[in-house]
């Protein structure tokens, strides 16, 4: 739903706001987060799987108290996975019922923060946390609703899934060797739990649906053990996030009511086969949500040509504001948008200031021969995991977030300063 065109003097415009007049009056590096595209996002989550399911934006990917506003009034759920994801969404008043608390190793302070808050549910790592979710629910006289999260032994790549007994990884509990009924058959038997479904979350940026396919039809497989066993259904089942988007034009990613679609049939046609009712399902898409409704503005500080190699061009970021690339190989695209250039195109690649080799955003870039200092790009989709991952890496200040909307610019989350870093600096 962005509106991205150029105008007569070729400088690319992004909800009629020109890249050029962003860049002076909010620096650079910054991202530009599109508010209209955010809020369309999480209607077509929600359109697509309907009022019997529920739709928890996964706040790891970008989360700031704008956001958790829009989430509100858009009728998301939320999940936080630390004590700070959970403080910043109680403190822009997202009721503590559409909060969910995950994390392999939550700290007391965290649960009891969320017991407190009367969060509603606390997602199940470990045998461990069952026991200690319990007791500090326990002592706050309360009885906590939770899911258990369990490894279904799918091992999701973006292009590709294997599914297995066993996955090595340190989250959820293992399906394999009944160790999920037995997580299960600990947290029924106590009293400051209760138990409301089971969640898997198979893994990130994933295009291939039959992954998910086989998450849902092991988790309703162990219901209905649970069923067998214990005489009760539990109501809920979470299939977590994952939904892959666009980097680069080779991605094909599918939309949310394909998933929608793919999920809800699987789901009751397992369930009709088991003779179970069908659960209330619910999903919890980030990058999916977030990643495509943003871009990083840069301007080019250095060219260096190598001879018969590529052409370096450095920016005024890096692996700071996007890890992604030194981190997973990750792929992006990039464009010159502060005017238009007749210039051949030239193998580049786009890197930092910061002080490593390793320091790339874009691995393989056209771009023109003859993009000079001072000329501004723009990195598409990097709302997902840049800013929520940023670093002060050589004391670098992290970039701010501008919300555009109706023509109109507003910082979100400012640009870190001097002062910041020197704040926590108390030798
Ligand atoms: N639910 C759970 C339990 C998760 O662990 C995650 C992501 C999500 C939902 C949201 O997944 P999404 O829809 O955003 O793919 N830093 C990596 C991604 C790590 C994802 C971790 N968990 C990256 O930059 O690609």
């Amino acid at each position: 739903s962005r509106t991205v065109s150029r105008n007569a003097d070729g400088v690319v415009t992004v909800g009629g706001l020109d890249v050029t007049a962003l860049a002076a009056e909010f620096g650079t590096p910054a991202y530009f987060l599109d508010e209209d595209d955010f809020r369309a996002r999480c209607r077509a989550w929600k359109d697509a799987f309907g009022p019997g399911a529920d739709v928890f934006y996964a706040g790891k990917a970008f989360l700031s108290r704008a956001i958790v506003r829009w989430l509100h009034e858009e009728g998301l759920n939320l999940d936080v996975c630390s004590g700070g994801e959970l403080a910043t969404a109680l403190a822009a008043g997202m009721p503590a019922e559409r909060i969910a608390l995950h994390g392999n190793n939550k700290s007391t302070e965290e649960i009891t923060r969320a017991v407190e808050a009367g969060v509603g549910r606390i997602v199940l790592d470990s045998f461990q946390e069952i026991v200690r979710v319990a007791h500090i629910a326990q002592r706050l006289g309360k009885r906590q609703r939770v899911q258990i999260r369990v490894t279904v032994g799918v091992e999701a790549h973006t292009h590709e899934f294997i599914a297995t007994a066993h996955e090595d990884q340190k989250f959820g509990i293992a399906l394999a060797d009944g160790q999920a009924a037995e997580a299960v058959r600990r947290a029924l038997k106590l009293d400051g739990l209760e138990l409301i479904g089971i969640h898997s979350h198979i893994g990130s940026q994933i295009f291939d649906m039959a992954g998910f396919e086989v998450s849902a039809r092991r988790v309703v497989q162990l219901l209905t053990e649970v069923r067998d066993e214990h005489g009760i259904e539990l109501p809920e089942i979470d299939l977590g996030g994952g939904l892959g988007i666009a980097y680069t034009s080779d991605d094909d990613p599918r939309e949310p009511h394909e998933i929608a679609s793919a999920l809800g049939d699987i789901v009751s046609k397992e369930c009709a086969a088991a003779g179970l009712g069908v659960p209330r399902l619910s999903v919890e898409p980030g990058r999916a949500i977030v990643g495509p409704t943003a871009f990083t503005l840069y301007e080019v500080g250095t060219v260096k040509e190598l001879e018969g190699l590529r052409t370096y061009v450095s920016v005024d970021g890096g692996m700071s504001d996007n890890i992604r690339t030194a981190l997973y190989d990750a792929e992006y695209s990039v464009a010159l948008v502060s005017r238009t250039s007749d210039a051949a195109p030239m193998l580049s690649r786009v890197v930092g200031k910061h002080c490593e080799s390793g320091d790339i955003v874009v691995r393989d870039a056209f771009l023109p021969a003859d993009v000079a200092p001072g000329d501004l790009l723009a990195v598409p989709a990097t709302g997902a995991y840049c800013r929520s991952m940023a670093s002060n890496y050589n004391h670098s200040l992290r970039p701010p977030v501008v919300a555009v909307k109706d023509g109109r610019a507003r910082v979100i989350v400012r640009r870190e300063t001097e002062e910041d870093l020197l704040r926590l600096d108390v030798g």
